[in-house]
Parts: C-alpha cells; sequence; structure tokens
C-alpha cells in the first residue's frame, strides 16, 4: 500500500437495524498456507474461495518470485487459485526483494520456508511490519544453519542465506504464536529427521491440518494444557484442493453491529468454526448473546456453519488470558462490545496485542477513549467501563491497522455523534467488500 496516496477518511453514524445475509471472505490464515503448502507440493492445487486480500496476495507475490506458478482461474468473482509447486526444496532464490507488505503471517511463515533453501534473499514489508518482532521466528531458526540479517531491533529488512544441510528443530514454543509454530514446521519441511514443537497453549492448527491434506507424515499429541507436533522433514507433498471457509475474524464485524444496533438481525453464511479461532463467540454468549449456528457441515477439513446475530442487551464479562490464542484478533471489536454492554469487562492477559500490525492494546484503548469511553490498562489487561450510550464524535487514529478501522465504524453504529477513522486502505488488508457488505446490511458510513 502506498503510503503517499491520500488518506481515505470515513465516517460512520447510527443505523437502522441491520438486517439480511452475507458471506464474508475467506479465511486469511488458511489462504496464506493454500499458497504456501501448494507452492511445495508437487502438482497442482486448487484454490476455491481464497481471500483475495491485500495481505495474502503478497503471500501469491512472494511464492511465485520463489518459482511457483499460481493463477487465477478465471475473471469472475469468486474466482478458484491454480497453484502449481515445485515440491519441497525446490523453490528458487528470488531475483527481487520479497515484500510483504502489511502481513505478519505472510513474513513470519515464510521465513521459516527461506531458512531451509539454500539460497540468499531479502524480505521487507510496510512500516507497520517493519516495526514488529522477527527475533520470534529468526532465533529458532538460525538452529537450522540458516544465517539471518536483521535491521537493529531484530525488524525487517531481513536478509536469509538459507541452510544447505538443514537441521531439523525441537523447539518450546515461549510465546502462544501459531505464527512461530508454523514458521518450524515449514522450515522442517526440507530437513531430514524429525522436527518437534511443543507449544504450552493451543493456538490454531490449521498448518497441521493442511500438512496432513498434503499427505505430511505429522502427529499431535496434547502435552498438559498444550501440544506436541511431530513433522517427518523431506517428505513428498502431494498437490491438494483446498476450500477455504469465511474468516470467523472478519465475521465478527458484521455479527458484532446486529448485536449493537436494536431491531437488527444477520445470517453470515460458510463461517469457519475451527475452535482453535472461536474464542469471541464463547465470550459473546457470556455477555448474553444468542448465536445461532446453523447448517454445520465440514468443508476442506474445516468446521464450518451459518451464524444468525441479532440485537442483544449484552452485559459486561471477564475474559480469561488463556482465552487469548483463540480470540487474539477479535479484541478490538470486543472492546466496542464491551463499551456499549452494561457493567464493567476486564480482558485479560494481552501482551501479544502490543506487537500486532500496531500496538493494539494502547490503539483500542485510544479509539475508545476517543469516542468518550472510560477505559484502563493495567498491566496487560483492558478494563472497559460500559457506557450503554456511547458519545462517539472521535477521530479514531488507526496506526495502518486493519482491525481498528473496522471496529472503529462498528461503535459509529450505536454512537450518539459519528465516528471517524483517519484512514480507510487498510481495510483492504484482511476484509475487501467490507463497506459494500456492512452498507448491504444497512449500516451507515460515509466517506467524509
Ligand atoms: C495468525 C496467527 C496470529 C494472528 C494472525 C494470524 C496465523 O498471530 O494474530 O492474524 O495465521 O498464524 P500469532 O500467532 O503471532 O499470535
Amino acid at each position: 500500500m502506498e503510503s503517499s496516496s491520500p488518506r481515505p477518511h470515513l465516517a460512520a453514524r447510527p443505523s437502522q437495524p441491520l438486517t439480511g445475509t452475507c458471506t464474508v471472505p475467506g479465511d486469511k490464515s488458511i489462504s496464506h498456507r493454500a499458497l504456501m503448502f501448494g507452492a511445495l507440493a508437487v502438482g497442482q492445487s486448487r484454490i476455491t474461495g481464497l481471500l483475495e486480500g491485500e495481505d495474502v496476495l503478497r503471500t501469491a507475490a512472494a511464492m511465485r518470485a520463489l518459482g511457483a506458478e499460481i493463477t487465477r482461474a478465471n475473471a469472475d468473482k469468486g474466482a478458484d487459485w491454480i497453484v502449481a509447486g515445485r515440491g519441497i526444496g525446490g523453490l528458487t532464490a528470488p531475483a527481487d526483494v520479497l515484500d510483504m507488505g502489511n502481513s505478519g503471517t505472510a513474513a513470519r511463515l515464510l521465513a521459516g520456508i527461506l531458512a531451509t533453501h539454500d539460497f540468499y534473499s531479502v524480505m521487507t514489508g510496510d512500516a507497520s511490519l517493519r516495526k514488529r518482532p522477527m527475533a520470534r521466528v529468526i532465533e529458532p531458526l538460525r538452529a537450522t544453519g540458516a544465517q539471518f540479517f536483521a535491521r537493529e531491533g531484530n525488524r525487517l529488512p531481513l536478509s536469509i542465506i538459507g541452510a544447505r544441510d538443514a537441521l531439523p528443530l525441537s523447539y518450546r514454543l515461549p510465546v502462544a504464536s501459531a505464527q512461530v509454530k508454523s514458521a518450524i514446521l515449514l522450515a522442517g519441511l526440507n530437513a531430514p529427521g524429525i522436527t518437534e514443537v511443543e507449544e504450552p497453549e493451543p493456538t490454531r492448527d490449521h498448518s497441521e491440518n493442511m500438512l496432513k491434506h498434503f499427505g505430511a507424515d505429522i502427529t499431535v499429541t496434547a502435552a498438559g494444557r498444550g501440544r506436541v507436533i511431530r513433522l517427518t522433514g523431506q517428505p513428498e507433498l502431494r498437490a491438494a484442493d483446498v476450500v477455504v471457509p469465511g474468516d470467523p475474524s472478519s465475521a465478527a464485524f458484521p455479527i458484532a453491529a446486529a448485536l449493537l444496533v436494536p431491531g437488527s438481525s444477520v445470517i453470515v453464511r460458510g463461517v469457519g468454526l475451527n475452535l482453535l479461532r472461536t474464542g469471541l463467540f464463547t465470550t459473546l454468549r457470556e455477555m448474553g448473546a444468542v448465536l445461532e449456528i446453523r447448517n454445520q457441515r465440514i468443508a476442506g477439513g474445516e468446521p464450518v456453519g451459518d451464524i444468525i446475530a441479532e440485537y442483544a442487551d449484552l452485559r459486561a464479562v471477564e475474559v480469561p488470558a488463556s482465552r487469548a490464542p483463540s480470540m487474539i484478533d477479535e479484541y478490538p471489536v470486543l472492546a466496542v462490545l464491551c463499551a456499549a454492554a452494561r457493567g464493567t469487562s476486564r480482558l485479560r492477559g494481552l501482551h501479544e496485542l502490543r506487537v500486532k500490525e500496531s500496538d493494539r492494546l494502547a490503539a483500542t484503548a485510544a479509539l475508545l477513549r476517543v469516542n468518550g469511553v472510560h477505559v484502563e490498562i493495567e498491566g496487560d489487561d483492558l478494563i472497559i467501563h460500559g457506557a450503554g450510550a456511547i458519545p462517539g464524535g472521535g477521530l479514531v487514529e488507526t496506526h495502518m491497522d486493519h482491525r481498528l478501522a473496522m471496529s472503529a465504524l462498528v461503535l459509529g453504529q450505536v454512537s450518539a455523534a459519528p465516528v471517524q477513522i483517519d484512514d480507510a486502505r487498510f481495510i483492504d488488508t484482511s476484509f475487501p467488500g467490507f463497506l459494500r457488505l456492512m452498507r448491504g446490511l444497512g449500516a451507515a458510513m460515509v466517506p467524509v
């Protein structure tokens, strides 16, 4: 995204009841992984429902630059994507710098792939991504034999010389991060022997599911509250078709808006319901929301269903830190819901929010404060004093962060004065068509 292009401001103001049926774009985590595993498999994989957002398009461009053939099957909306893979170890040196844009997932997962490919590459990203910590992947990946040279503070740009005779890793995650887990597993694909990752807290398991789907030899066993994953290196990954479910992290926005605006009733079709992603829905139920799930089914190896959300008189909630990995991207929109709920909410253990696309802990608090909501940060906890009536009228700084932008626009649906955001461009990183979809349900969101 060009930082020199004008920043489109948007405002959201209270709307009529939101009604209708919608489908949100494909899951971002699964989309990145489908492109990467497809590129490492032998043969042609077809991906249906790929998220065509900026973040995922960066992964597609990077995998092409590394030698995979990736094409959009036809020009229609909802096109399939075809990936002709190069096989494990078959990627080739890129001719230019790999630009991962705004995407931490793309950068961290790719670092794993590049660590065990014997060539030189350089990775960079936009101003937001260049602030984000990469030590969490660089440090464990060095033990493969790869060399990493990063900017001060282990930030991008990052140069990588992949290991010639890579060693398999055995690593216990110090932070609950699916990105780090996935980077280790991706590195392990091109290292002979067993790669082992232990996660003290379970995190999203899309990489494990997809590795199985592509024919890898991988086992997952319970260990205390967490899991141990063992992957046999240098398998032949076989091309496979992937059906990408709707992203629960994107579905959160129309669902939240429906819960907030009196008289609303919205159906979101085909949402991914992997239990390691649905902490928000558990929390909303604790707040008094009735979320009905219909049409539960398995699609592409992941549970999927249609979610019906209706206006609810929400009460405050206390969310334990242990739930954070299953709803890590949903805290900004949950905080908006807590602002409208009766009572004081406490969201615990949010240290990982500080290293997202922005410092989401500080920025979520600021988003609410500028709109007249009383908020405190105590250590890693966010405390929100539910106002019932939200004054609004604030201009929210979105810090190149798509989820802050969308959360602020949801807040505007129920605040007395319109809520403005300073930059709407980054919404496209995860949710192209957000405005069209929300306006289609009746939301009032207008350029200013
Ligand atoms: C993701 C994992 C999460 C999440 C991100 C996507 C993934 O990050 O915030 O949006 O696809 O693995 P961490 O695993 O670093 O918490």
